[in-house]
Parts: C-alpha cells; structure tokens; sequence
C-alpha cells in the first residue's frame, strides 16, 4: 500500500504465510532496494513490488490551481505557488531497481507494463501480477503477458486501478458481479480484493473463482501498519456508506473516510479539482498537517467499505487467525 510501505507489516505478513509487498510509487530507486533488503534481513524472502504505470503529463491550468490552493488554504496552512509542480519518482528508474530487487513477483496498477519490461520480467522468472477493475482490463492483462490478474471490486480502499484515469468513477464495479465475470474471462489465476477482510468475505472469493486473497484495508489497524492513531480509529467505526470515491487528495480517483474535507471538496461551491499529481502536491501541506495535528478530517484517510471489519491486533496473528477461521468456515 503506497503511502504505508511499512516493512514491519510486510514481514508479518510474509512470515505468517502470505505474500509480502511493497506499494512503491512514491519510493526513489534507492528506497525500493533499501525496502527489499529490510524486508529479506526481516526473514521475508518472498515479496512483491507494486507500481503505478504513469498517466501522460496533464495540461496545467494555472488559474484554476490558484482557486484550489486558495480553497485548501482554508483547510490547512496557506498553500505554495509551486505546490502543484511536484512530479513522482522516475518510472524507468523504479523498473530498473524492481528488477535489481529480484522479488518473487512485481505487480501493476493504473495500466500494463511496457512490453520491453515485461520481457526482461520474463526472461528473469519473475511473475507479473496485474491490477485490474474491469473484465476488458483482464483481458488485455493477459493478451499482454501477465501471469495472474488481481480483480479490484470498487468496494476497495484507496486508489482505483482503473486503466482510464477518466473512466474511474463511471466503470465502478462490484467484486461479486466482476470476480466470477474475470474468472469466466481469462486463463490465468485470478486474485480477489475489494472489501474482504473476514473469513466471510475469503469464502465468498473462493466460492466465486478467486485463486488467492489480497487485503488492504483489512491491515490498516494493524500496530505494524504505523498509520495515526486518528486514522486507525476511526477506520474501526466507518460504516461502508461512510467511504467514498473521490478525487479529492490527488486527483486520482480513490477510496476514502468521508470526512468533512471530502465533502467540502465535492460541493457544489468547490474549486475543480485538478488532475493527478496536481492535486496531489496542491493537498500535500494540508495533509501532512492533519498528521501532525491528528485531524482526521482534513487527513488523507484511505478506507475500503469494510473498513469496519478491519481488527486491531498485530498482522502476524490477524493473518493466521483469517486462515484459521477459513478452514473452519470450509469445514
Ligand atoms: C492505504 C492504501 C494504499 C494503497 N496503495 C496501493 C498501491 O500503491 N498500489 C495498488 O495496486 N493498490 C493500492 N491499494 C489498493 C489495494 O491494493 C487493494 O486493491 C485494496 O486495498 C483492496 O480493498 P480493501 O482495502 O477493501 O481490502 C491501496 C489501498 C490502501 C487502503
């Protein structure tokens, strides 16, 4: 999960059975392999890294930045002129040092892999595990080489991995309508995420053609995930109609809390919210001082629609507990 690459969580979750990963859009080259060193000194040799496939450059529109930043300074501290200039990590560089990690898998969001990539995944077995939110998308994954599609529902927290960065909202679909539609699609294994963080929701995957399970909002309150205690507190009391898709923080549609911001930036009197990682950078004093202030409010608080289910309790025992309570529940 980008924004909380914890290497603690990923270890646990490594050492407790599952597959480890690494949401790394924002790292620099240098802290992907710092990540991955941590995580095999940890024990954890197994592990998957994860990148957005970037958008192309937006066009910039400077008047309507100055009406955003104007409105998030009512939110936060006053917002710089150059606040919306600040650009993700390299691409090409975040490849190159996947590969110099060498994990089990690397997987993809927002889009595919470029073909010359994906032969050099290719040629090094390292398998490539492809977000996708629509059966179209699966089955352009798999045309392109990917060896498992993760199928997101849209009861997902955080960012939609939509290919389309315009279609985010208008294709929103359920996991029990998308999984079995991707199963019944593609050739290859499919993995179910999006609202499933109890044994119920494991057993309804399986039930419907998943091969394997991914949680994320499931860890969020886990000690190990780190994330405010604001946050994590709230996330236990977040009914599913209290999320919502928005393109608030940065411009890319995800899933979050409801919270007074959001709403406030979905108004009708708003400014336009402004594209991804415009509005990224514009909402970035905003958030980093809602973390410091614990206000969840105005924090950037990421949540699927089963935030509520999501358990308290260290992600070593959490992940042994779900398998437990699956067996018991195929039993
Ligand atoms: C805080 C947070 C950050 C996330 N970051 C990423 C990311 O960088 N890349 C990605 O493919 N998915 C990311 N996701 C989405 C998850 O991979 C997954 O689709 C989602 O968490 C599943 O839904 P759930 O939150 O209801 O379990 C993120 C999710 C959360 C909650």
């Amino acid at each position: 999960m980008a924004g909380v690459p914890a290497p603690a969580l990923s270890i646990a979750v490594g050492r407790a059975g599952g597959l480890a990963a690494c949401g790394a859009v924002l790292l620099e080259p240098e802290q992907i392999i710092a990540w991955a060193e941590e995580v095999r000194r940890g024990g954890c040799q197994a592990f998957q890294v994860n990148l957005w496939i970037p958008d192309p450059t937006p066009a910039r529109d400077p008047l309507a930045e100055e009406r955003v930043r104007a409105f998030l300074g009512a939110w936060g501290p006053p917002v710089a002129p150059d606040a919306g200039n600040a650009t993700p990590p390299d691409f090409s560089a975040q490849c190159e040092a996947l590969l110099a990690c060498n994990p089990i898998a690397v997987s993809s969001v927002m889009g595919l892999y470029p073909a010359e990539f994906v032969v050099q995944l290719k040629e090094r077995g390292i398998l490539w595990l492809a977000n996708i939110s629509t059966v179209a998308e699966a089955r352009a994954a798999e045309a392109a080489g990917a060896d498992v599609v993760v199928a997101q529902g849209m009861e997902a927290g955080g960012h939609r991995g939509s290919f389309s960065a315009q279609d985010a909202e208008a294709q929103q679909v359920g996991l029990f309508a998308l999984l079995p539609a991707v199963v019944d699609a593609v050739s290859i294994p499919v993995v179910a995420t999006g609202g499933i963080a109890d044994a119920r929701g494991i057993v309804a995957a399986l039930a419907l053609g998943a091969s394997a399970i991914q949680i994320g909002t499931g860890f969020l309150r886990c000690p190990e995930a780190d994330i405010h205690p604001a946050w994590a507190r709230a996330l236990g009391h977040t009914a599913p109609e209290d999320t919502i898709v928005s393109r608030a923080f940065s411009g890319r549609a995800g899933r979050s809390i409801k919270t007074d911001y959001v709403r406030a930036a979905l108004s009708d009197s708003a400014p336009p919210i402004q594209p991804y990682p415009v509005q990224r950078g514009l909402t970035a004093s905003m958030r980093a001082a809602a973390q410091r202030n614990g206000d969840v409010q105005k924090m950037q608080a990421w949540a699927g629609q089963s935030s509520s289910l999501a358990r308290a309790v260290p992600a070593y025992d959490l992940v042994r507990t779900l398998w437990e309570e699956v067996q018991q529940t195929l039993a």
